[in-house]
């Protein structure tokens, strides 16, 4: 098949309504897009990630009169969070309707929705006429992708068509809040801080995700965020010793110096480089790549949350 790469969202979105599956940018990351409502097209994204089938799809939204379609019995704090922080890098998870096929939610009732604020996202969204189901557009197991290139690093001829953008402006995917249970539950940390969910759900609460087996957030059961070479957590910079062939990512700079590294102005410059330095890293043929611990606060929570996973083996 060959991958059809265009800058025109009506010319990707065309793609989508002939039922074709499409790479799209958004302020996180890249997505893999299919129409919600078409089971076959559903079906290839998987098929062109190697996604395992028990990992459900995030629906992403051009107008939040579209959840009608999407969700019954949407409760107050999913209202509330909708209400105050769509558009945005938050994915609320809500009671599917029916008419959601269960291929794109993995076989559960529940579907998480999303509105992207990235504008040309929008446009495209808008120009689908449908709600758009989308995992991040890489591999399964890869680093998710901040650049068109890095789509087509892992997706090329296995996709109809990349709709081509800048790099992704935060490069850390989207916070997925639970809305279904009595207490809302934070399900993967991401790119909208805690801080920021509790000043509206002060009473939010947290899956801890990594290692979790529970089977609320199936998708962080799964491998993530790996590039090939062995990353290694470091708390202090100069702790990397005499490695040849070693790349370092983090704020402060490694006295001794050698390899392929990136020192970062702030956790948000560190979040936004992380993924395409991990790729980059693995083109560059490095064996370990050190990347320095953040403080968990603000986006340093969802931060740590990819360095560790991308450190679990
Ligand atoms: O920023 C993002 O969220 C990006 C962009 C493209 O929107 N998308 C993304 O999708 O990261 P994906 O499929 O790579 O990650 C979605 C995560 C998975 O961990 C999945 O298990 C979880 O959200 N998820 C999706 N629907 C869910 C549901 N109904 N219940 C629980 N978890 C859900
Ligand atoms: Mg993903």
């Amino acid at each position: 098949m060959k991958t059809v790469l265009t800058t025109s969202s009506d010319d990707a979105a065309e793609f989508i309504r002939r039922g074709g599956i499409v790479a799209f940018p958004t302020e996180t990351v890249y997505g893999l897009g299919a129409a919600v409502f078409d089971e076959f097209a559903i079906e290839r994204i998987f098929a062109a990630k190697q996604r395992p089938v028990d990992n459900p799809l995030i629906a992403h939204i051009a107008d939040i009169k579209q959840i009608a379609d999407l969700a019954v019995d949407i409760n107050e704090s999913a209202q509330l969070l909708m209400d105050t922080l769509f558009p945005g890098p938050l994915t609320v998870v809500v009671r599917k309707s029916l008419r959601v096929p269960l291929i794109a939610t993995a076989g559960l009732d529940t579907i998480g929705i999303r509105q992207p604020q990235f504008e040309l996202a929008r446009r495209f969204l808008l120009a689908c006429g449908t709600p758009v189901v989308a995992p991040s557009a890489n591999l399964s197991g890869r680093p998710s992708p901040t650049t068109w290139q890095a789509v087509a690093e892992d997706l090329d001829g296995r996709i109809d068509c990349i709709l081509q953008s800048v790099e992704c402006e935060i490069g850390i995917e989207s916070t997925v809040v639970d809305c279904t249970a009595d207490v809302p539950r934070v399900l993967r940390s991401g790119s909208m801080t805690l801080e920021r969910l509790r000043e509206i759900l002060p009473e939010i609460e947290i899956a801890h995700a990594v290692n979790t087996t529970s089977p609320k957030s199936p998708g962080m059961r799964h491998r993530h965020y790996s590039p090939r070479a062995r990353v290694v957590l470091v708390d202090d910079p100069n702790e990397i010793i005499g490695e040849p062939d070693f790349a370092y990512i983090g704020l402060r700079p490694p006295s001794n110096r050698r390899g392929y590294e990136r020192v970062c102005a702030s956790i948000e410059e560190y979040a936004h480089a992380l993924f395409e330095f991990f790729r980059e890293s693995d083109r560059l043929g490095v064996q370990t790549i050190h990347c320095e611990r953040v403080e968990e606060t603000g986006l340093g929570v969802a931060l740590m949350d990819r360095l560790l996973r991308a450190a679990e083996r």
